[in-house]
């Protein structure tokens, strides 16, 4: 076979997944950031196929509108009815036309684990070896449920029995059919029509090809893998879990591999599509979710929840939970911040304990230490805003922006009513509302000056505890008063 000669793969998904109890279709669940048929499709883009097919039928408009997003580039083609994988191949083979050659390699939507490099070896094998079909085979102990694959004495693939077929002798077989197949895509077209459903399930069975291929005396053969799980299906939410946490593991020691440091790898959660930098730490607790990019000697976490975040070289991420939002390098946050999307922290900027900011930039070194709500705001390099500060951003109608200009200093509880501008370089008096723009370098206080009535608290709460407490402080005062008048 030419190496021009094209490939197809047809990625298996319009079963029921009824065990799976769920209202989203079983291949859609999503596992280390991607559905289960995200990850089929991966694996199968990873041998740069001419085409690709996605079998569907089960609650296809799901599946439809997921495939469009995630992949638009894919065939899909609807088996109406699920008469069983032979069937749902011949219909996805139906839909790239009567005209096509190559290869042909089946994958299933709920085989989440199977790598590229596998699907790649294993088309390598299939081709270089001439055969007119290979099946990806493993050894597993527990062979229960799955078709068994029978050999000759020579070693040579004879047939793949389904369990509900076997023979006693034949259910004791430990190398498994993966469901993952290369064939001639001619000769396939052919010998699908070929195919039957007097079997115990009364189904169309892809398996029967290999037995079919035998008896055409065409060469067959099986690609056994190590790694049995890369060809474990996903059937109900228990083992949604336990492929999940597999996943997890082998992108976590692909991580520490490459020289970051996870302190717990079993409480520590990274998508497959995470990208991290060299000599940053993973603190135990941290979920780095999505398209999150971290950068070189970041210390990130204990128990941080990352979103499609961008985190900058030697950033410092304490117990934050933020997503769609840039950390900058060098900068910190936490403990107990949460960034909302469009946040942006400067290089060696701050975003403090129990802060919560959304769609406000942060300049260079611009710091928001303590207690506030930042959203839509413009910081500027190096401005500082007090404890307690809100950016009264919602005025019921619309969202304003507020601004506060490079080396300002916004004192300690303030509100900024929005829209609204604090100059370079401005100062803001303690407890201050600010409604008007404030000018470059001036000083605007708004709270009114402090008014004191003493012997309140004797007149108009008398006998409570406070009054008592006041009163035996006032008499110690007088009699300290008394000493130092009469030293002075
Ligand atoms: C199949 C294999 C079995 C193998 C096992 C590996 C056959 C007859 N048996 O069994 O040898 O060990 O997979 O997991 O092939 N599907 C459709 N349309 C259908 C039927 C199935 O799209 O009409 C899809 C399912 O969505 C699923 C895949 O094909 O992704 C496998 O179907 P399933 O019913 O799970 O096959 P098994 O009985 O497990
Ligand atoms: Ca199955």
């Amino acid at each position: 076979m030419s190496e021009q000669a094209p490939v197809s793969v047809i990625v298996l998904a319009a079963g029921g997944g009824t065990r799976m109890r769920s209202k989203t279709m079983k291949v859609l669940h999503p596992l280390a950031g991607r559905s289960l048929l995200g990850h089929a499709l991966h694996a199968a883009r990873g041998v740069a196929p001419d085409h690709v097919v996605t079998v569907i039928g089960n609650q296809r408009e799901q599946v439809s509108e997921h495939l469009a997003q995630i992949d638009p580039d894919v065939v899909q083609a609807v088996q109406d009815q699920q008469l069983g994988t032979g069937h749902a191949v011949a219909v996805g083979l139906a839909s790239l036309g009567d005209a096509l050659a190559g290869t042909v390699v089946v994958v299933y939507g709920d085989v989440p684990l199977l790598a590229p490099e596998t699907l790649e070896a294993f088309l390598d094998d299939h081709r270089s070896h001439g055969r007119t079909l290979s099946v990806l085979t493993a050894r597993v102990d527990d062979p229960h449920g799955y078709g068994r694959v029978v050999r000759n004495a020579d070693g040579s693939v004879s047939a793949v029995v389904e369990e509900k077929d076997a023979t006693d002798e034949q259910r004791t077989i430990d190398e498994i059919n993966s469901g993952i197949l290369a064939f001639d895509a001619v000769w396939g077209r052919d010998a699908l029509r070929q195919v039957g459903n007097d079997n115990a399930q009364g189904e169309y069975y892809l398996t029967d090809l290999i037995s079919i291929a035998v008896t055409q005396s065409r060469p067959v053969g099986a690609y056994e893998i190590d790694d049995a799980v890369q060809t474990e299906g996903v059937n109900t939410r228990v083992q949604l879990a336990r492929m999940a946490a597999e996943a997890n593991r082998r992108i976590v020691e692909r991580h520490m591999l490459a020289g970051v440091t996870v302190v717990d790898p079993d409480t520590t959660w990274i998508d497959v599509d995470v990208s991290i930098g060299q000599d940053t730490t993973i603190l135990p607790g941290t979920q780095v979710l999505g398209a999150t990019t971290i950068g070189a000697d970041a210390v990130v976490g204990p128990d941080s929840t990352l979103t499609d975040m961008e985190i900058g070289d030697g950033a410092s991420v304490v117990r934050t939970h933020g997503s769609l939002s840039v950390v900058g390098a060098g900068a910190t946050t936490g403990p107990f911040t949460y960034l909302r999307p469009g946040t942006t922290v400067g290089e060696r900027g701050k975003l403090g304990a129990f802060v919560e900011a959304k769609n406000t930039r942060l300049g260079v070194g611009a710091k928001v230490p303590h207690l506030s709500y930042v959203g839509d705001g413009d910081i500027g390099d190096g401005a500082n805003i007090g404890a307690g500060t809100i950016f009264a951003n919602y005025d019921g109608v619309n969202k304003n922006r507020t601004r506060i200009g490079a080396q300002a200093r916004v004192s300690s509880n303030n509100t900024l009513v929005a829209p609204v501008d604090v100059g370079d370089g401005a100062f803001t008096g303690a407890g201050a509302t600010i409604r008007e723009d404030v000018e470059p370098g001036a000083l605007a206080v708004s709270a009114g000056s402090q008014r004191t009535i003493e012997g309140w608290v004797a007149r108009k709460r008398p006998g409570t505890p406070s009054a008592e407490a006041a009163e035996r402080a006032l008499s110690e005062h007088d009699s300290d008063d008394d000493v130092q008048e009469s030293t002075s």
